[in-house]
């Protein structure tokens, strides 16, 4: 089977790349723009296998994905690509339209043109919105999004399911939660607090700490994905969460713990604006068809995760120069006054 990868050089799709290759016969073609998240270090370990192509292009580019779609031939399309960083879809939310929603349309276009046999659009349970504890979402869930992000998220969403009530395109949409682990760019909640930590730096804190994630560990995620590009009903929406609820300060406090660094380096920061308290999500409609569940224990995956970090100081200072620097100003010198 050959699958067309988009966005694989970023954090979720370079494990799933790493994955496919790794573990199964998966042939794997993948077209990244390679923007400031993706990165091919994260594909090294893959870049010389036989089964794996990688194609240097735009989502949005409708001439480049014709010809690659019509070229390659493939039994399916697992869409990772976005912009997928809410804090810069707030301060910038064009290019998170433009790729989310415009880069999901070229793709269903050329999807449908082509008559490819599967096509997994990978979404997030922020399509859901805030949830009141002790309530779930589950796939009938209503859609109340509050971020551009999440927003284009949920837009991408309702195209691609119209793509398969009115075109018959088979497409499956995953909705995943929080993910962690290796490779994550350090803008995100839990590689940002570690690798400030590991330098010592304030581990900025919005609002009061209370907002609560579920956090799903990236190969968890993965492989939950693998089953519904297999074993996923067309036209079905399946949700991938890691059954594990923490607010966001108890996973400070966890990682401090692990890296023996004090609380004090906690700065409690201006709030992130719109910002949802609690996702909560049910996945029992996935496991029950696929028999999947996530088997990552998070004090396991975060040690393992901070470990990581602490082994690839090279990767870590290699993101975090140029762009990085100049998103961090932006982003946290109003909130933190430094
Ligand atoms: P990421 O930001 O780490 O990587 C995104 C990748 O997409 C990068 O390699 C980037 O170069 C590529 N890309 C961006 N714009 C592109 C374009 N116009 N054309 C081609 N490539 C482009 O993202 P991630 O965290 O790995 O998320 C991957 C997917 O999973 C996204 O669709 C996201 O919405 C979804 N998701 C993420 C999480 C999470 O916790 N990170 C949870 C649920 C769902
Ligand atoms: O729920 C799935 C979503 O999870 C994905 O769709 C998104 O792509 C992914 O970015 C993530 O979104 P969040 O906004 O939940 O993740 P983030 O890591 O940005 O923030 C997690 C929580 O931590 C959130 O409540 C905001 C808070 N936070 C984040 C940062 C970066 C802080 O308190 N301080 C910070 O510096």
């Amino acid at each position: 089977m050959k699958i067309i990868v988009t966005g694989g050089a970023g954090f979720i799709g370079s494990a799933f790349v790493r994955m496919a290759i790794g573990e199964t016969d998966l042939e794997v073609v993948n077209l990244d723009a390679l923007t400031y998240a993706g990165n091919l270090e994260n594909l090294t370990s893959v870049a010389t296998s036989e089964r794996y192509r990688f194609v240097h292009g735009d989502i949005c580019d409708a001439a480049l994905v014709e010809a690659l779609v019509a070229e390659e031939k493939p039994d399916a399309i697992v869409h990772f690509a976005a912009e997928s960083h809410v804090d810069r879809s707030i301060l910038s939310p064009e290019p998170v339209v433009r790729t989310n929603f415009n880069g999901t349309f070229t793709l269903l276009e050329a999807a449908k043109r082509n008559q490819i046999g599967r096509f997994v659009h990978v979404s997030t349970d922020e399509v859901y919105g805030s949830l009141e504890a002790p309530h779930e979402a589950d796939e009938q869930y209503p859609l109340n999004p509050s971020s551009p992000y999440s927003a284009s998220k949920a837009a991408s969403d309702l195209l691609a399911r119209s793509y398969f009530v009115t075109f018959h395109l088979p497409v499956v949409i995953t909705r995943a939660s929080n993910n962690y682990g290796p490779y994550q760019f350090p803008e995100k909640l839990i590689p940002l607090m570690i690798s400030n930590a590991l330098e010592d730096k304030a581990l900025p804190v919005y609002g009061d700490g209370q907002q609560i994630r579920d956090w799903l560990y990236v190969e968890d995620h993965c492989r939950g994905i693998l089953a519904v590009l297999r074993q996923g009903r067309e036209g079905e929406i399946y949700n991938i969460g890691g059954n594990r609820s923490l607010p966001n300060l108890d996973v400070v406090h966890q990682l401090l713990a692990i890296t023996e660094k004090p609380e004090s380096l906690i700065r409690y920061v201006t709030d992130r604006p719109g910002h949802d308290r609690r996702y909560a999500l049910s996945s029992e409609k996935l496991m029950r068809e696929t028999g999947w569940e996530p088997v990552m224990n998070f004090e396991t995956g975060l040690a393992r995760t901070i470990q990581w970090y602490r082994d690839n100081s090279a990767w870590v200072s290699h993101v975090r120069s140029g762009e990085y620097r100049a998103y961090y100003e932006t982003n946290y010198a109003h909130r933190t006054g430094e």
